[in-house]
């Protein structure tokens, strides 16, 4: 797809249509004011109709309006003028994709970017148009033979100026789109494709594309030697090795640019193990790898806007099984922390994968850590899907999170790390457990992480609700890519 920027008069230009916004009770945009003019007032007739009134959630298209060069028009209503705000402009952006799609247009100039929206400028709504756009577009065909029809749509023009900011809200709106579908693309994979080996391979593969990565994996006598017998206490029940999966970014050369680590947990399916999952929707633990593939999908939109800054993206990658050498509850390993852990439920893997690529992390000394894992059920309860959760052990950097979740419209809330929770983790037998009761779930297991989180500045967001949906939407959304995206770049 081809974006542009591009302000000329809007009733001249060929193109196979113009995408328009208005407001409620019929008031024009600007551009669309404009074309009402040059259409003799076709637009004001069309909503004197009384077919099209401009209600948030409206959309209207016309062919052949008259006094005009676009073959069509798409209305789409913006609502309240004061209500637009950024959860609303994205709305409206993917309202008209969808539209848009539907039709056979090849090219199309999208005014809906000059809308006033609550506190962004135009290289945001611009960056956001293509990548709600694109998140529409997105089609998943890997494991298809009747692969859905391409879009017909090739170009996107913006009617505004192509001034620097906009044309770098173009570049970063591209890469980070594509980003987003490389993630939503390893995460929607089924779990016979995308197994931990796979994943190594993607990081090969990534590196090959950018010389500005390199990546490699440890293997499982590798991990061993480095002591991770959590991590390696996962994939004791499958036949699919564990890895663990480095892909170093270099983006910029500069003395003591500590690189920002991106952990991701990497479960390429999670039965619960021993302490197995009944049968209800458990094909959707194939997602059980999305943190990682958030990770994948943020090392490749930095890469492709060639982000100056450093980061590592660490992927603790595992089938999580029963079988005759699966873990077993009470089953106690030791970390590379050192510290020991009984395992009192196999179904509590992410964890255990996580603390020893927590630990491996700090031999990068980041400037921060950041995990994303689907972590926990508790947290879906505590928060539904549309927001993620996340816990921080440095208020830096939790302020920084949310800075990236407010510009990205990315939504993240954070949780406490209190001590009554940490104690519910006492074990008999070990160091401490790998559960705590049922209450407060997504917080013990944060309490968990950060037991293996020393010395550095730490955040962990858990996906499990946000990272990909259930029903007729089921599929990976690619988040937190965009917040993700937005804190590395805020971070330069
Ligand atoms: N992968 C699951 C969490 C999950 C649940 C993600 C639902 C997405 C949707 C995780 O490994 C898990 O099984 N967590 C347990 C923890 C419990 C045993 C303490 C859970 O949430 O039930
Ligand atoms: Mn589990
Ligand atoms: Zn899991």
């Amino acid at each position: 797809m081809k974006f542009s920027c591009n302000n000329k008069a809007l009733s001249t230009q060929k193109t196979d249509c113009i995408i328009l916004g208005v407001y409620e009770k019929g008031k024009c945009s600007d551009s669309a004011t404009a074309i009402d003019k040059a259409s003799k007032q076709y637009l004001s007739k069309l909503i004197k109709s009384g077919d099209f009134s401009g209600d948030f959630g409206e959309a209207l298209l016309s062919h052949h309006v008259p006094g005009i060069k676009a073959e069509r028009v798409l209305l789409i209503g913006l609502g309240n003028k004061k209500q637009l705000d950024a959860s609303r402009y994205q709305t409206a952006i993917k309202h008209a994709a969808k539209q848009v799609l539907a039709t056979n247009s090849k090219h199309v100039i999208n005014c809906l970017v000059e809308a006033a929206v609550d506190k962004r400028d135009s290289a945001w709504r611009i960056r956001q148009a293509i990548i709600c756009h694109q998140d529409i577009a997105y089609q998943y065909n890997t494991t298809k033979s009747k692969k859905d029809r391409a879009h017909r749509l090739k170009e996107m023009q913006f009617n505004a100026a192509s001034a620097k900011a906009n044309t770098q809200a173009i570049t970063r709106g591209k890469a980070i789109a594509t980003g987003m579908a490389l993630c939503k693309d390893l995460g929607n994979l089924p779990s016979n494709i995308c197994t931990p080996s796979y994943l190594a391979k993607q990081a090969l593969v990534l590196a090959k594309t950018f010389k500005s990565i390199h990546s490699k994996s440890l293997n499982e006598a590798e991990m061993k030697k480095l002591g991770m017998g959590a991590l390696l206490s996962v994939s004791k029940g499958s036949v699919q090795p564990a890895k663990l999966i480095v892909m170093e970014y270099k983006g910029t050369s500069k003395k003591g640019q500590q690189p920002i680590a991106l952990v991701g947990k990497g479960i390429t399916f999670d039965t619960g193990g021993i302490s197995i999952k009944p049968r209800t929707n458990l094909d959707e633990m194939k997602f059980d790898m999305c943190g990682a593939a958030s990770v994948f999908g943020t090392m490749h939109a930095i890469a492709e806007m060639k982000l100056p800054i450093n980061v590592v993206g660490i992927v603790a990658s595992a089938e999580n099984m029963p079988g005759g050498s699966a873990s077993k509850p009470g089953d106690i390993v030791k970390t590379m922390s050192g510290q020991t852990v009984e395992i009192l439920d196999t179904d509590a893997e992410g964890r255990l994968v996580l603390c020893d690529a927590l630990t491996y992390a700090s031999r990068y000394k980041p400037k921060a850590v950041l995990d994303m894992a689907t972590l926990t059920g508790a947290m879906v309860v505590a928060l539904g899907h549309d927001v993620t959760g996340f816990f921080s052990n440095s208020n830096d950097l939790s302020n920084d999170l949310k800075q990236a979740a407010n510009v990205s419209n990315d939504h993240a809330w954070e949780m406490p790390l209190w001590r009554p929770y940490d104690e519910q983790l006492n074990s008999r037998f070990a160091d401490f457990a790998n559960i705590g009761t049922r209450w407060g779930g997504a917080i013990t297991a944060a309490c968990f992480l950060a037991k293996f989180t020393d010395g550095y500045k730490w955040a962990h967001l858990d996906v499990a609700g946000s990272a990909h949906l259930s029903g007729a939407q089921k599929g990976a959304t690619a988040r937190p890519v965009p917040l993700l995206t937005q804190y590395l770049i805020d971070q330069c």
